[in-house]
């Protein structure tokens, strides 16, 4: 049966006699890709924990904190299905009872590049609220382990970096993106999409795998080609009326430009209509 707690003091109440939490962090309109997290995080520990909540900290003034879908009875239903055993979804005033004015800062070599540049503040936002998260969840705890989704690829570096550097003692586990029929990556903004847009929308991975096979295809003087092809992968989407914010092949540890025989992983993120999509492949 599934436990909500609302606030801080009643999760660790719930928590109180695990050893080993097992916590997916989410910010709800849960879909089939975090239920696979769910379940991915279930036999890892001895008690499934799922956060929701929608953290204003990381979204731009102009961004969709106001309209992003909260479908909490829906989640519920979703994560009780999946065998979760506890709900953490704190009310802002919980988790941010007074200004949150200490914040945790990536470090700008991985946290400013990609969707850093293009969301300024984002991954501050994002790795404050997880430490915040963390902190409810594994306070007092020897260890635990934490699910993040490869579809948001630069999140799960920052967050494996943050973990390290403050050394909590948490396993960060990296599980694979799911995917729908076609191929297009499960996020809660393909509910954004019109119809003919999500037909449309599956030509963003499309070109991520095609410019990851120019890529491997130019391995030998990849440093030399990469511009022209990233420049083609782009503009190739812009002529199907999409607005591409980036579309890189980078190095997988630390997503900086590769140098030959790095493991790599091509990235991109573009707007269709209003919708902000992302999506990425290791390669
Ligand atoms: O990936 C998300 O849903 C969010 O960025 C997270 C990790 C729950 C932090 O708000």
């Amino acid at each position: 049966m599934l436990t909500i707690a609302r606030s801080i003091a009643q999760l660790r109440q719930h928590l109180a006699t695990s050893q080993r939490p097992a916590f997916v962090p989410t910010m709800g309109n849960l879909h089939a890709g975090h239920i696979q997290l769910i379940q991915q995080a279930r036999p890892l520990g001895d008690c499934t924990v799922a956060s929701i909540f929608v953290n204003r900290l990381q979204f731009l003034p102009h961004e969709d904190f106001d309209s992003y879908p909260r479908t909490w009875e829906a989640d519920c239903a979703q994560l009780e299905a999946a065998g979760c055993d506890v709900v953490f979804a704190p009310r802002e005033t919980d988790l941010y009872p007074q200004p949150q004015t200490v914040k945790v800062q990536a470090d700008p070599a991985l946290g400013d590049i990609l969707e850093g540049e293009f969301r300024p503040g984002f991954f501050t936002g994002v790795s404050t609220v997880v430490m915040k998260l963390f902190s409810s969840v594994f306070a007092g705890k020897a260890q635990g382990v934490a699910v993040f989704g490869k579809k948001d690829y630069q999140q799960l570096m920052v967050i494996r970096q943050m973990v390290t550097q403050f050394a909590l003692p948490i396993e960060v586990i990296g599980a694979d993106t799911c995917r729908a029929e076609d191929g297009l990556a499960l996020s809660s903004r393909n509910g954004y999409l019109s119809e003919s847009e999500r037909a449309e929308a599956l030509q963003l991975s499309l070109a991520l795998r095609a410019l990851g096979c120019d890529a491997l295809a130019a391995a030998d003087a990849l440093a030399q080609h990469l511009p022209a092809l990233e420049a083609m992968a782009m503009q190739g989407l812009r002529l199907r009326g999409w607005q591409p914010d980036y579309l890189t092949v980078r190095r997988r540890h630390d997503l900086q430009t590769p140098q030959a025989g790095d493991p790599l992983v091509v990235l991109g993120a573009a707007k269709l209509g209003t919708t902000r999509l992302i999506d990425n492949f290791e390669i």
